[in-house]
């Protein structure tokens, strides 16, 4: 299978870069300029390189550098702004401070000499800058192709040796032509296939399963959110009856949600293990009001819920885990880049007897994760599934979590969900049980009830989210029916707070 390398040197879009490229089913890898060598990069055998940008300025002392002898591979580079300043600098050129006309934002690129890269983009098109630094004398054997109102090098080439690069960035859709420009280099500069695809990869992890756990029994914690589902699915159709799925349900998970999980997997012979914990949960958790202790409880108990069934199951060799890419890239500036260890349910393995862990989705992207569940039969209500956090509908509800408030929550949280769901309005929508009460009347009577928050985020990466302008329409039709439908809710307030300041979960 062809292979690209995304070498990261900071910038904040690698993950973007190896997305698109695997938009044009050729697999790409981001791996940190700094954990990987000339020999490593000979060895793996990468149809081609592609540069991030970063941060730095390349003369300053602490930028990342590299081996100039990667351009002597024979292996196609596409350098990318701090990319394309690097390899001009690693091949003999010059670079200095654009001052005042550093570019930031949308801008006019004109193509000088068309190139195997520009293929089939017109001659002049809108490009997405941002930089301080400019390429401003190319070295020997390069050529400029492309240049900007300011930029004298907006793009340059040596065909020769098959080495391209841009100081502007393709991989944002700012950039009109950008993924042409991506598809153009993949295909007719690296002369990959573009042989990615879900059902190969289905395919080939379902072998390597059973090639790995033979006879051996699987573990999985399922918490019926998209990752250990279709990591629970993949499984499933490798081995069937080895594995077991415990689905812990915290009696904190959305309306119909239990029921949905245990529906979608009863089309495999698995071992399903689904534990009502409900009682036990509420149990825990009574009396307590602080959002950290609520959390903690509910993790706790989950381990030893998990932990009980997993005794009773016995001798287990294999503890899966629905870890996806974006959790184990190693990735940024080298000495500070830290591998983040990620559980669906946190902090699982230490106390079940296991070989090894297996992570079937280590690879996938979360958009990939969602096309292997459909290539699985996974139904849309779990693969769309939008993120919910580990402790549930606990922490949507302040204060002191009991039934009937859990049971209002759910109403009302299903109820919003379906309004805005109708027109995929935002990345997460929920609604919050506020400990708020406030009067309403309803008919000739008084009514003292709860107030419900309506929460709606639009984001890329949940790093930071946006408050969605949902229409006033879809917010007067959630309130109207949360108030209509869902008796002791009196109120309904929505939520117009970003990330940061606040955070998207209200505990
Ligand atoms: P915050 O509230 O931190 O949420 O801005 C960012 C994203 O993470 C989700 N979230 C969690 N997910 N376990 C999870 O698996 C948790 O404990 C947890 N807390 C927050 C949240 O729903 C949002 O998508």
């Amino acid at each position: 299978m062809d292979k690209i390398l995304v070498m990261d040197f900071g910038g904040q879009y690698n993950q973007l870069i190896a997305r698109r490229v695997r938009s044009e089913h050729v697999y790409a890898e981001i791996k940190a300029y700094s954990r990987i060598t000339v020999e490593e990069i000979k060895e793996n055998g990468y149809s081609g390189i592609i540069f991030t940008g970063g941060p730095n300025s390349v003369y300053d002392s602490s930028s990342p550098h590299y081996d100039k002898a990667i351009l002597d591979l024979g292996i196609p580079v596409l350098g990318i702004c701090y990319g394309h300043q690097l390899t001009a600098y690693m091949a003999g050129g010059k670079i200095c401070s654009a001052g005042s006309i550093s570019e930031y934002g949308k801008v006019n690129l004109k193509i000088k000499k068309n190139n195997p890269l520009f293929d089939g983009i017109p001659e002049e098109s809108i490009c997405w800058m941002s930089h301080t630094d400019y390429v401003n004398e190319i070295p020997e054997g390069y050529e400029v192709t492309a240049v900007t109102d300011v930029c004298p090098c907006a793009a340059m080439a040596n065909e020769k040796k098959n080495i391209y690069s841009v100081q502007f960035h393709p991989e944002v859709t700012h950039t009109e032509y950008g993924q042409k420009l991506l598809h153009n280099f993949i295909f007719n500069v690296c002369g990959c296939k573009g042989e990615w695809f879900m059902d190969d990869f289905m395919k080939k992890s379902v072998e390597e399963i059973r090639a790995k756990v033979k006879d051996g029994k699987v573990l999985l914690a399922l918490s019926g959110g998209v990752d250990s589902s279709v990591c629970a699915a993949l499984l499933a159709e490798a081995i069937g009856k080895q594995l077991t799925c415990v689905f812990v349900d915290h009696g904190m998970m959305r309306k119909n949600e239990g029921n949905e999980v245990e529906e979608a997997f009863s089309k495999w012979d698995i071992n399903f293990v689904r534990v009502n914990a409900g009682e036990r949960f509420l149990g825990k958790l009574k009396g307590v009001t602080d959002p950290e202790t609520k959390r903690k409880t509910i993790g706790e108990e989950f381990i030893r819920v998990f932990e009980e069934e997993s005794k009773k199951i016995g001798s287990v060799d294999y503890l899966a885990q629905g870890t996806i890419y974006p959790d184990v890239i190693e990735s940024g500036l080298g000495d500070s880049a830290t591998i983040k260890s990620h559980h669906n349910v946190g902090g699982l393995p230490d106390y079940v007897d296991f070989k090894e862990i297996i992570e079937p989705l280590r690879l996938l992207f979360k958009d990939e994760v969602r096309e292997l569940g459909r290539e699985l039969g996974l139904p849309d209500y779990l693969v769309e599934r939008q993120p919910f956090p580990g402790p549930g509908l606990g922490i949507r509800v302040i204060g002191e979590i009991t039934e009937e408030k859990l049971s209002m929550l759910k109403e009302a949280d299903a109820i919003f969900r379906e309004e805005v769901g109708k027109n995929r309005l935002a990345n997460q929508y929920f609604a919050v049980l506020t400990n708020t009460f406030s009067v309403g009347v309803m008919g000739d009577d008084r009514t003292y009830g709860y107030t419900v928050a309506l929460r709606s985020v639009t984001t890329d990466d949940f790093m930071t989210a946006d408050w969605t302008r949902l229409p006033y329409e879809v917010l007067e039709k959630a309130s109207s029916r949360i108030t209509n439908e869902v008796k002791g809710i009196t109120r309904i307030v929505y939520d117009i707070t970003s990330k940061p300041p606040a955070t998207v979960e209200w505990e």
